[in-house]
């Protein structure tokens, strides 16, 4: 096993098809045209010196290492920012430039610590290494004159330092910051002798507008910015290449190891998804995994009043059995259920979903997508015929004209967010749909051309108001619609967005944004060149939501914007694994790959391969099998990494639902809030402890590899096997990568892949099959995976929750960039020094009125329920609208948040809440509560307690 070292060429490589051939050091090598000498010779093996040169940068040109000499040139050109030419005659290393590198090397070392043996960086330093490739043996200057010598250390970000005695200039990290990253925070300051990198005048990195995503860490080829983990535990002896297991974009990571030992996360520059880049939350967010609360031993107890009692895995999965047996014998086969987790591996949510189908015998399965994207499957799969995105990421490097709608990419998609930046710094156009001002609208060198931001609960129609622009100024692509579309649903779809009431002038009264500024995004999405719709749960989660979807789809086709790269409609998931989850059959409804359970075909083929009836008729969702529970007719629930009392809505109702049950099975990490009302807790393990796969936004598959043994024992779906078993519905894998061999045996849109493949690959996009043997980046290419496209008509009905003189303000929720979701496991991380409290957004006119000051708590009100947060004085929000994040359980957000939901798919009305807003006197008297119920529910005996 060694550490995975990927070649730096120094510079980026060419796209281009053409070839030129030059000689280089004696060798005739033949390039693609347009790349640099350097990398030229690298491809050939020849190795150039050089500092300030890394190949995921543009080329800079500044620290005088990497010269040549070019015959029949004078001088020696910097050979990073020299391109290749037809015929060059080039040589690296000659008496001259040897004598130049060393000199340059020698002004280097002569302001540099000679601490190597004691420096972090000592056997993973350019600088180090740059010394002894040129050969470099002494140092004539003496270290007595003017020097940096002594600066202080920025120890302020908790992730690494900056040690500014250490830095030579070279600028890689400002440029990391800027091209990669997009955050423009670092400068260097000064000139010549003076020139230091700063994070902002007179700030630290952590007061500064870093958003600590590592690119900079990454890129510096010193000592200067060092991970701390890498300082505290010394450097990697072995790496292994994995998945991040927060967001759907799905970055690959090398986990860099000592022993079992984390030493840092290194994004991973073959990484399809990321493409070496990451956030702060997969780069360095990983303590959590052993963090002082995960909870490492089984423990159950008869009622949720008692504590827990630390058992045996045989003794947890027993009583789980035979609880679950007792029900089922005494309430019906349809009494029990389980969630799968979108936070698991395909292979682990698969088989949750079989242990419920075949081995409870109902289809009493659902997960997190409930809630976050289910109207995004229903949306996709009525109007093209797949319930996906239709692009990879590497789209949006085609893109003109990029649409967000409902979508905070730089902090829910980070990663994403820097390439969507990058491209908008190149040119392309941004319209952004949204009540907030997101960071998007402007930040450093970007600008939306429009923000829409429009009343929460009004998606549906403006999206259609866009539509009708479209369609009733000539802008729809009429070629493209009459050969991939249904004309006569077009047509239908044609007049009815024609309709007055669909014109901008009439929406603008509903949704409060301009008729004109409508009309310009959709001429500007029509008629700007390649447009792509990006979007996120500010479209799904309405009452509205799978219709939203559909308009969407809509918009696209009508304009011809699918199909091929830098168009297309395209959600961002939420969670790691959710598009997995939803591809695995986590549906009461579908089978793994989108089948109905009431296809006789499909269902015959896993009753075959499993050996059991299967249940024609759709099983529970989620919100039904807690209204059932409430109702006493189901009563026992198999959990597996949800915590549904935190992240569902209405908590009042979720805690009634879990509280009727007689037997509530949690299998996660840390005692969740969802945990609280649990008679069995089986500790789950992280994506570092086990094997499998997740599939992200973008379809692709990628290798979930472990990199420590289970920290509980068992991986979880060890653990789901030892239920089934303990069920008596005995399945039988010796590892996750036969648990995927059968998934794609029995799904066709998984028809090719294995592990071996994606070792191969690295990933893959689904569909892979036959005619797709290495996957599908773009989907609907020459025609729509349904046959023909198919527009649907839009109606806007305002939702139910409505303003008034109670509730008089619209709550909408989302997401911040340092934590993740409920905050389980970022909270458990130094991320919580930028994020301690959700806090609520409130407009300034909206505050004033109330008599609410920045940082006073206040209490929000709906029908649903009340909870305290501390105010946040913005006018990122409208008048009339207020946010916050759901990250932490002491304010529990979804307190608020009402049982409205989406009329196809049950995914609940998250981002509209009437709510009243009042100054308070800090968190209310169910807050109180909560947290002694919450405190009294997670104590685990004493071995004493336990012998009495
Ligand atoms: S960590 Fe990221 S955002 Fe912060 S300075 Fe470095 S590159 Fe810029
Ligand atoms: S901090 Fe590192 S990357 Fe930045 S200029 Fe200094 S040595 Fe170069
Ligand atoms: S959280 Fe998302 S964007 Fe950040 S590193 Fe992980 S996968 Fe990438
Ligand atoms: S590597 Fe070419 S000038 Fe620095």
């Amino acid at each position: 096993m060694g550490l995975i070292h990927e070649t730096d060429y120094g510079t980026k490589p060419s796209a281009s098809a053409k070839t030129v051939a030059l000689t280089i050091d004696g060798t005739k090598v033949e390039v693609a045209e347009g790349i640099s000498i350097m990398r030229a010779a690298m491809e050939a093996g020849i190795k150039v010196p050089k500092l300030c040169a890394t190949d995921t940068l543009d080329a800079f040109g500044s620290c005088r290492l990497c010269l040549v000499e070019i015959q029949g040139r004078n001088g020696t050109p910097a050979s990073c920012t020299t391109p290749v030419a037809e015929g060059l005659v080039v040589s690296t290393q000659t008496p001259r430039l040897k004598q130049l590198r060393r000199g340059v090397m020698e002004l280097y070392i002569s302001d540099h610590p000679l601490d190597c043996l004691t420096c972090a960086a000592n056997g993973d330093c350019e600088l180090q290494d740059m010394a002894g490739a040129v050969g470099l043996r002494e140092v004539r200057y003496g270290y007595e004159g003017e020097n940096h010598l002594d600066l202080a250390k920025d120890e302020s970000n908790p992730y690494f330092t900056f040690d500014s005695s250490k830095c030579i200039a070279c600028s890689r990290c400002v440029r990391a910051c800027e091209e990669t990253q997009g955050t423009f925070a670092l400068t260097i300051e000064g000139r010549g002798f003076g020139s230091r990198v700063s994070a902002g005048a007179g700030e630290t990195f952590l007061e500064s507008d870093c958003v600590s995503c590592g690119a900079c860490v990454q890129a510096c080829p010193t000592a200067t910015l060092t991970e701390k983990s890498v300082i505290e535990i010394g450097q990697p002896e072995h790496s292994v290449v994995t998945t991040c297991a927060y967001c759907g974009v799905g970055c690959s990571f090398k986990a860099e190891m000592r022993g079992q030992e984390v030493v840092r996360m290194v994004p991973y520059k073959d990484g399809k998804a990321n493409r070496g880049h990451s956030c702060v939350k997969g780069r360095f967010a990983w303590g959590y995994a052993t963090h002082k609360d995960r909870i490492l031993n089984p423990m159950i107890r008869a009622k949720i009043a008692d504590p827990w009692r630390e058992v045996s895995w045989e003794e947890a999965l027993a009583y789980a059995a035979s609880e679950f047996k007792r029900i089922q014998a005494k309430y019906g086969r349809n009494a029990v259920g389980g969630i799968t987790s979108s936070r698991c591996t395909n292979e682990e949510t698969y088989l949750v979903q079989k242990l419920v189908r075949a081995g409870f015998g109902n289809n009493n399965v659902d997960t997190c997508a409930r809630v976050c994207h289910s109207p995004t499957g229903y949306g996709l799969s009525t109007t093209y015929g797949t319930s996906a995105g239709t692009q990879d990421f590497d789209s949006v490097e085609h893109a003109d004209v990029v649409v967000v709608i409902g979508a905070n990419p730089t902090d829910g998609h980070p990663v994403f967010a820097s390439r969507l930046k990058k491209r908008l710094r190149e040119g392309a156009k941004l319209i952004v749909v949204d009540p907030r001002r997101i960071d998007l609208v402007r930040a450093p060198h970007v600008e939306a051309a429009h923000h829409l931001p429009l009343r929460p609960g009004t998606n549906v129609a403006v999206l259609t108001a866009l539509a009708h622009v479209v369609v009733t100024e000539g802008l729809a692509n009429e070629a493209f619609v009459r050969a991939n579309c249904d004309l006569a649903e077009f047509n239908r779809w044609a007049a009815f967005v024609a309709e007055d009431r669909n014109s901008p002038e009439a929406v603008a009264a509903i949704s409060g944004v301009s008729a004109e500024t409508i009309r310009a995004a959709a001429r500007l999405y029509a008629t700007g060149g390649n447009a792509a719709i990006y979007y996120g749960l500010g479209v799904t989660e309405h009452s509205q939501g799978s219709t939203a979807v559909m308009a969407i789809a809509n918009l696209a086709m009508a304009t011809g914007n699918i199909g091929r790269p830098g168009v297309g409609v395209n959600p961002l998931r939420g969670q790691n694994n959710v598009q997995g989850a939803c591809d695995m059959g986590s549906f009461p409804h579908e089978l793994s790959g989108y089948r109905h359970v009431s296809d006789d075909g499909a269902r015959a083929m896993f009753e075959n391969l499993w050996n059991v009836a299967l249940d024609k008729e759709p099983g529970l969702r989620i919100p039904n099998m807690l209204d059932a529970a409430v109702q006493g007719t189901f009563k026992g629930i198999y959990i597996q990494g949800e915590d549904i009392l935190q992240s569902d809505p209405d908590t009042h109702h979720v805690a009634a639902g879990l509280s009727a049950m007689e037997c509530v099975i949690v299998q996660d990490l840390f005692l969740n809030e969802t945990a609280n009302y649990a008679h069995v807790f089986l500790p789950g393990s992280t994506f570092l402890e086990k094997d499998g796969t997740f599939t992200n936004a973008e379809r692709r598959i990628q290798r979930v590899r472990k990199v420590m043994s289970p920290r509980n024992g068992l991986g979880d779906w060890e653990i789901t096997l030892a239920f089934a078993k303990a069920l008596g519905f005995a399945m039988d894998y010796a590892h996750p990568g036969e648990i995927m061999d059968e998934i794609a045996a029995v799904t066709p849109t998984f028809k090719d892949v294995s592990y071996t493949k994606l070792d191969e690959l690295g990933s893959v996009q689904w569909p892979c099959n036959d005619k797709a043997p290495a996957g599908t980046p773009v989907m609907h290419v020459g025609g729509f995976a349904r046959g023909k496209g198919r527009f649907m008509i839009t109606e806007y009905v305002a939702t139910d929750e409505r303003v008034g003189p109670r509730f008089p303000l619209l709550l909408t929720t989302g997401r911040i960039l340092s934590q993740y979701n409920v905050g389980a496991q970022t909270r458990r991380t130094a991320n919580i020094v930028w994020h301690e409290e959700d806090r609520l957004e409130i407009n300034p006119h909206d505050a004033e009125v109330r008599g609410i000051r920045d940082g006073d708590w206040v209490a929000v009100r709906s029908r649903a329920g009340e909870t305290s947060l501390r105010a946040l004085i913005t006018d990122r929000v409208a008048a009339g609208v207020v946010y916050t994040t759901f990250h932490h359980p002491d304010t529990q957000a979804n307190v608020v948040t009402t049982d409205y939901s989406d009329w196809a798919t049950n995914c609940p009305e998250y981002k509209v809440t009437a709510v009243q807003c009042l100054p308070s006197n800090g968190p209310g008297a169910w807050q109180s509560r909560y947290r002694e119920h919450a405190a009294r529910s997670r104590r685990i005996a004493k071995p004493a307690e336990v012998a009495e």
